[in-house]
């Protein structure tokens, strides 16, 4: 894998201001919706020397302008994105297990960015690019459409309570604006642990018209058998110990959609 020459330093961002307020038709997060809190959270002393040492290589700033992923990553490789990776343990699985790719990842929680860095520099992991930011406007403003290989979005936050429904990510303009920005033949996986959210990600993908369920099994329902690359987290191992499921879906982009 080629070295990269173009170190881009880390950018701070601003605080996102949260304010309860209905979607206007079409826009899943509007700037006062967002799909997560800034949650305090401390950085560690060791994700702290990551974010120092390794934050210049691969973090990239966020700016509302195409991103050029070749020069970013150094090399020319299909090109994935992951949302919200928290800790960035399954992220750094997914990478070394899958060298020829090159994985694009967001998340707004500095620890966790401090986290996956350091998961990076321990593991010698060099496909990976981190942006610190909302992956929504990532998407709309840095991916071209059909840019993308594959998406990622493993156990995004459930918004449990029925007012905050607004806030989940997987609503039908986030997922055209996703079908758009996949390459025919592309990709979409999502997991949940929380059932009624894996039932309105099904109703969603699968109403979209751009995208297919790549599940055919009728025994499944329309849900996917966990692809190999995806671990079992810590966090899904205590799950299913406590006897709760979990729902993998995988829709990919039509080539006449
Ligand atoms: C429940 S955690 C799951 C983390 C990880 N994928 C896992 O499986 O452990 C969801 C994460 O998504 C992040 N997140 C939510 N909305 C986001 C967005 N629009 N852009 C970037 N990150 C987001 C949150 O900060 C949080 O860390």
């Amino acid at each position: 894998m080629q070295p990269v020459t173009d170190p881009t330093p880390v950018t701070p961002q601003p605080s996102a201001a949260v304010a309860p307020s209905a979607a206007p038709p079409g826009v899943a997060h509007p700037k006062t919706v967002r799909s997560f809190v800034r949650r305090a959270g401390r950085t560690t002393t060791g994700q702290a020397k990551a974010l120092q040492a390794l934050g210049p290589r691969f973090v990239l700033p966020y700016a509302p302008t195409p991103l050029d992923a070749d020069a970013a990553f150094g090399r020319r490789a299909p090109l994935i994105l992951e949302i919200g990776f928290g800790m960035g343990e399954a992220t750094a699985h997914i990478a070394r297990l899958r060298p020829h790719d090159n994985f694009l990842c967001c998340e707004v929680h500095e620890p966790g960015v401090g986290a996956l860095l350091k998961r990076i520099g321990e593991q010698d992991i060099a496909n990976i690019r981190i942006v610190q930011h909302d992956a929504v406007e990532v998407l709309t403003h840095m991916l071209p459409e059909a840019s993308l290989d594959g998406v990622h979005i493993f156990f995004p936050d459930p918004w449990h309570k029925k007012r905050h429904h607004k806030r989940r990510l997987i609503q039908p303009p986030f997922v055209a604006l996703l079908a758009s920005r996949l390459k025919p033949g592309g990709y979409v996986h999502c997991a949940t642990d929380w059932q009624p959210y894996a039932e309105q990600m099904l109703e969603v993908l699968s109403a979209e018209r751009r995208l297919a369920n790549a599940s055919t099994d009728p025994a499944l329902g329309g849900y996917a058998q966990r692809p190999d690359y995806r671990p079992l987290t810590k966090f899904e191992q205590r799950g299913l110990r406590l006897g709760h499921g979990v729902w993998d879906l995988v829709f990919t982009r039509r080539h006449d959609g």
